[in-house]
């Protein structure tokens, strides 16, 4: 299994915000590749099975609901130790929480509109990364 892989959305509220081309500076910035991308609304289908692992926690269907609000974009980076590294760039899922700096504490509104997604494992960054995209759309 690929291990230097991570996969990120920008949520619907940083893309509303306009927070886009700075989210993906901030990115680039920090040392990764961008091996695959793409600008989308998911269907609440795709949202559904995508935070299936959240199913049965009271937040699902309003997190559902919001990331079904609007445009989000998909990306799978590359970098050594993306994982880890993409989530400290992050910070913490509370943007209350998130370090100084991070790209939560910068652009998050809130825990659930909390601008991005980051995988937590190589498992979940593989299975993630097929949800949203084909082996042809990834460079
Ligand atoms: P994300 O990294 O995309 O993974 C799961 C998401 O669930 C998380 O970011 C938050 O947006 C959302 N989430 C987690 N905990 C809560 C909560 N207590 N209330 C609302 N949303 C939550």
């Amino acid at each position: 299994m690929t291990t230097n892989r991570t996969f990120t959305m920008i949520k619907p509220d940083a893309v509303k915000n306009g927070h886009t081309g700075a989210i993906l500076n901030d990115i680039i910035h920090a040392g990764f590749k961008i091996v695959a991308m793409k600008y989308v609304q998911l269907t609440e289908k795709q949202a559904k099975k995508f935070y299936e692992v959240h199913a049965e926690r009271p937040f699902y269907m309003d997190l559902v609901n919001f990331m079904i609000s609007g445009p989000i974009v998909a990306a799978v980076l590359e970098k050594d130790n993306a994982i880890e590294d993409f989530r400290k760039l992050i910070g913490a899922t509370n943007p209350k929480d998130a370090a100084e700096g991070t790209i939560r504490n910068k652009y998050a509104e809130s825990i659930e509109a909390n601008a991005v997604h980051g995988s937590d494992s190589n498992e979940n960054a593989a299975i993630e990364s097929d949800l949203h995209f084909s082996m042809y759309e990834r460079f």
